[in-house]
């Protein structure tokens, strides 16, 4: 199919132009909802041209920025281009990009971290303002002008419906295969007219398989042919492939005790290199006729699905490696009937999650020996990426689990902490914890109990003594003893790490 033919809507063909002419159409000072999710999806060129627009007044010495909201993390050609001229304000939700993260680490660029499933109801809402602009990829435009998704659904059904203006980034790159596998829901109100969302299984459609979208509202039409662009997993090592073993164990022993049935119930796989290498253990387990009720589809899912384990997924995007990407693009008449793409306040719902009884597995940077968790920052200050969907999974899951080695930046820090220095998952949220050192099982535990088995279980052994001294002398120390701490001291270990360079 050639680049111009997916442009079939005459009107829209009118409105085609180069992404610099699209570019110069977003004034300074407006809020843009862009298309992108985990590398998927975002516009290739209208973000790139922006920044030469911005960089350009910032020469003339005239301050242009804007607000840049997305479904997730996006690629160096958007967040990147953005944050390298110093051209955003304020950015929302997750991102993971290097130039992003250090601009908001040294406090030139706001950053709201929130819940991916509470972004498109804060703006039905009007929690955050107006949103001007929307820049959305799309993989074409049909004759009616409806839009055909791409590799990524996350907020565009809210930004093509909110925003006042639109720019459509046509991408012939995108798989022509990709039509028909999204369920665009539009049946949502405002409280107090909320119904429930009818899903009960993961495959369930309840939506349209395109965006509706005004043509009015269309400024311009950039066509592209640019690919997706992803980072690479790190292949499993021995530390996640243990993670992976114990989390499998784990679950067997669940379906033994008649907890979870014998194919489990729908799984949440979370961004990362450890969610990912635990998705890759199940390929090797004796699991089969699984399902996954997710937000991203990494590589280790995708094999799941090749290998025939993995029946069925809905999630919002796609985030693969390049190479599981190119298997994908080559292969996807093989995935089409088993992969279904939503918006992000579906895939993320809560009502769903708690309704399909999803197991979660996160990611973490950190957890205390209560059980408290920390996705987010580094030494309680600095963002590493942001919350993203964890939040929403964790609290309504049926089983919420998080994992991560027991230590990093080579042994210098433990990821086992008397004190969190930031929490992001209360300990009401999190049952069950595990490092490549074994698996905490915190359900039906006090605080003292949790503390006992995450420091056994879950510490690693260098680290485990100190921890173990730090908790009786807390429990001793007269403050209190439902959770005890010693306040001077319980973010200690933080501190000696920013002094010393190590944690030990
Ligand atoms: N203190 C300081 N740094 C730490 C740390 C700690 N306790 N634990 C890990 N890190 C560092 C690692 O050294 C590594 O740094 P580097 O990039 O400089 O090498 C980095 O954090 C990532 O660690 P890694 O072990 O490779 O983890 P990961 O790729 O599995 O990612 C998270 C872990 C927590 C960063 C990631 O899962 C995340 O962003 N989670 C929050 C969002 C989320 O869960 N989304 C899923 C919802 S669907």
């Amino acid at each position: 199919m050639s680049q111009a033919s997916r442009v079939l809507n005459a009107t829209l063909r009118n409105k085609i132009m180069s992404a610099d002419e699209a570019a110069a159409l977003i004034p300074s000072g407006v809020n843009v909802g862009m298309s992108g999710f985990t590398g998927s999806g975002y516009p290739k060129l209208v973000p790139a041209a922006l920044a030469r627009h911005i960089n350009k007044h910032n020469q003339a010495g005239e301050k242009f920025r804007i607000g840049v909201w997305t479904g997730a993390s996006t690629a160096p050609e958007l967040d990147g281009a953005l944050a390298s001229v110093d051209g955003v304000e304020m950015r929302l939700p997750y991102q993971s990009d290097p130039t992003c993260r250090r601009r908001i680490n040294a406090g030139e660029m706001e950053y709201i971290d929130i819940h991916l499933s509470h972004v498109a109801q804060f703006v039905w809402f009007g929690f955050l303002g107006k949103l001007d602009i929307a820049v959305v990829e799309v993989a074409g435009i049909r004759e009616d002008g409806s839009l055909i998704p791409c590799s990524s659904i996350g907020n565009n059904k809210t930004w093509l419906d909110q925003a006042d203006k639109i720019i459509l980034e046509v991408n012939s790159w995108q798989n022509p295969e990709l039509e028909g596998m999204h369920d665009i829901y539009y049946g949502t109100q405002l409280p107090p007219n909320r119904m429930p969302i009818p899903i009960v299984r993961p495959g369930d459609r309840i939506g349209e398989q395109y965006f509706r979208c005004d043509p009015d509202k269309v400024i311009a039409v950039v066509e592209t042919h640019s690919p997706d662009r992803n980072t690479p997993f790190t292949p499993p090592d021995n530390d996640s492939r243990r993670i992976a073993g114990h989390v499998i164990e784990f679950l067997e022993h669940e379906v033994k005790k008649g907890r979870l049935p014998a194919n489990l119930l729908p799984l949440q796989s979370g961004v990362g290199n450890i969610a990912n290498a635990v998705m890759a253990g199940l390929n090797d387990s004796k699991f089969e006729h699984l399902t996954a009720y997710t937000e991203v589809l990494q590589d280790g899912m995708l094999d799941l699905i090749k290998s025939g384990k993995l029946d069925f997924a809905s999630a919002t995007a796609f985030s693969l490696s390049p190479d599981a990407l190119a298997n994908l693009n080559a292969n996807m008449r093989q995935y089409r009937d088993k992969i279904l793409l939503r918006p992000q306040e579906i895939s993320n719902h809560p009502e769903v999650i708690r309704r399909l009884g999803i197991i979660s597995m996160n990611g973490m940077i950190e957890a205390d020996i209560y059980g408290n968790v920390n996705s987010t920052h580094i030494m309680g200050s600095a963002i590493m990426n942001g919350i993203g969907g964890s939040g929403d999974f964790a609290r309504n899951a049926y089983l919420s689990m998080f994992v991560t080695p027991s230590q990093a930046k080579g042994g210098a820090i433990s990821c086992i902490v008397p004190m969190v220095s930031h929490v992001d998952h209360t300990e009401h949220d999190v049952q069950v914890l595990v490092t490549e050192q074994g698996l905490a099982d915190l359900r039906g535990l006090s605080p003292k109990q949790r503390a006992k088995v995450v420091i056994e279980n879950c510490a690693h052994p260098d680290f485990r003594p100190a921890l173990r001294e730090y908790y009786e002398r807390a429990l001793h120390s007269g403050n209190g003893r439902q959770t005890p701490h010693i306040l001077d001291e319980a973010l200690s270990w933080h501190s000696r790490y920013q002094k010393t360079g190590s944690m030990r």
